[in-house]
């Protein structure tokens, strides 16, 4: 029996130059930044450099960027940072339907502090409309939060026009490209985003790390308090190592992303001829139009989600239902019920997610055993 990891939305293997990155930092150069000594410089400038590079690869400045501890901190503080500057403005934000529950939960803490949210509802391949979005502005809207890239299904919104729209209304606009970073190019000048988020284990850094862009001038206060690090936007001893490892990770997932979206096109393809081959019935979940490649969501009718999955696990494969805070749960996943209403193909539903370490090879063990224990299962 293979092991073939197929759940890299959910975390990826930390990448070994990565690892070794990683070491100095821990060993020899173990200083606080803030510190004035040597030790104290020298992690400094690990920082000063991380912050360059990585404000470099969206198009942005150093200062626009605040080390995180990951997607969830920084979709927290991309929204609570922002709307609890612009209240006297006015209490009325939107996202959407399907957001990681990292944005979605935020949104409804709002909502008990007294915001008003509109939760944009997707067509079935989980897209928003243009146009319902403009409908839903106010005079008092002072936030849009809209992710780039579903982390369930890979479907991607149109975040240029959706930016352009609010640059020309003047609201500010939030995009959670956690799913996105690292595998296609963002400027965020041109698109016109204000505040974006990202992680590290997302793309072979490890886990607790992570970065927010917020442009220059945008209203944004801290969340937490303490001293002043991140230019008094983000208190606490920086994650020096994890600093570094996401500088690296970056780096070389913006300098393979061709490669890397060409290979995953290529996974999916793979497995689809494959289960095409076998007579495999099954539903693609997400548009075949507007997607990122490393995810591919599909619904085998009358084979139950979790049942699927322990057999693929049993077969070596490990795949998921979707999000990692719902796997586990016999819940039906929030994004495909957004997408499809209260369907039989939400319980039927596994998100394979390619990335290091997968090649053509495991792919097609992983394809074969699927269609072999879907026949099993459907019988
Ligand atoms: C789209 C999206 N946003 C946010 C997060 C949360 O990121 P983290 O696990 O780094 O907190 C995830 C993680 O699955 C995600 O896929």
């Amino acid at each position: 029996m293979k092991n073939v990891y197929l759940d890299h939305a959910a975390t990826s293997p930390v990448h070994p130059e990565v690892i070794e990155e990683m070491i100095p930092y821990l060993k020899e150069h173990f200083g606080n930044p803030s510190s004035i000594h040597q030790y104290g410089r020298r992690a400094r400038k690990v920082l000063d450099d991380a912050r360059t590079a990585i404000a470099a690869s969206i198009g942005a400045s150093r200062n626009e960027i605040i080390f995180t501890s990951g997607g969830t901190e920084s979709d927290n503080l991309a929204i609570l940072g922002t709307v609890s500057s612009l209240m006297e403005k006015g209490k009325h934000v939107i996202t959407t339907k399907v957001e990681h529950h990292a944005v979605l939960h935020t949104f409804h803490e709002l909502e008990k502090r007294g915001f008003e949210v509109t939760y944009l509802a997707v067509d079935e391949y989980g897209r928003i409309s243009l146009d319902e979005l403009k409908q839903s502005l106010r005079e008092d809207t002072i936030l849009v939060s809209i992710m780039y890239c579903n982390n369930e299904t890979g479907t991607t919104q149109d975040i240029k026009e959706i930016g352009s729209l609010l640059k020309e209304k003047d609201i500010l606009f939030h995009t959670d490209a956690v799913q996105a970073y690292g595998l296609i190019s963002i400027d965020a000048e041109d698109l016109n985003i204000d505040l974006l988020s990202a992680s590290g284990h997302k793309i072979n850094s490890p886990k607790g790390t992570g970065f927010l862009y917020v442009k220059e001038g945008v209203p944004f206060l801290p969340q937490g308090f303490g001293g002043e690090q991140e230019r008094k936007r983000r208190a606490g001893t920086e994650n020096v190592a994890g600093i570094a490892a996401l500088n690296k990770a970056a780096a070389i997932a913006n300098k393979e992303r061709e490669e890397r979206f060409a290979q995953y096109m290529k996974y999916r393809e793979t497995m689809k001829k494959i289960w095409d081959e076998e007579s495999i019935e099954y539903l693609e979940n997400g548009s075949d139009e507007f997607f990122l490649p490393h995810i591919l969501n599909v619904s085998f009718p009358g084979v139950k989600t979790e049942v699927l999955l322990v057999n693929l696990d049993l077969a070596g494969i490990a795949a998921s239902s979707g999000s990692a805070c719902t796997a586990g749960s016999l819940e039906p996943s929030h994004v495909l019920t957004a997408m499809f209403g209260e369907d039989e193909r939400t319980k039927s539903s596994v998100r394979f997610s390619f990335g290091l370490g997968n090649n053509l090879e495991n792919i097609g063990y992983a394809a074969i055993e699927t269609a072999k224990i879907v026949k099993r299962l459907s019988k």
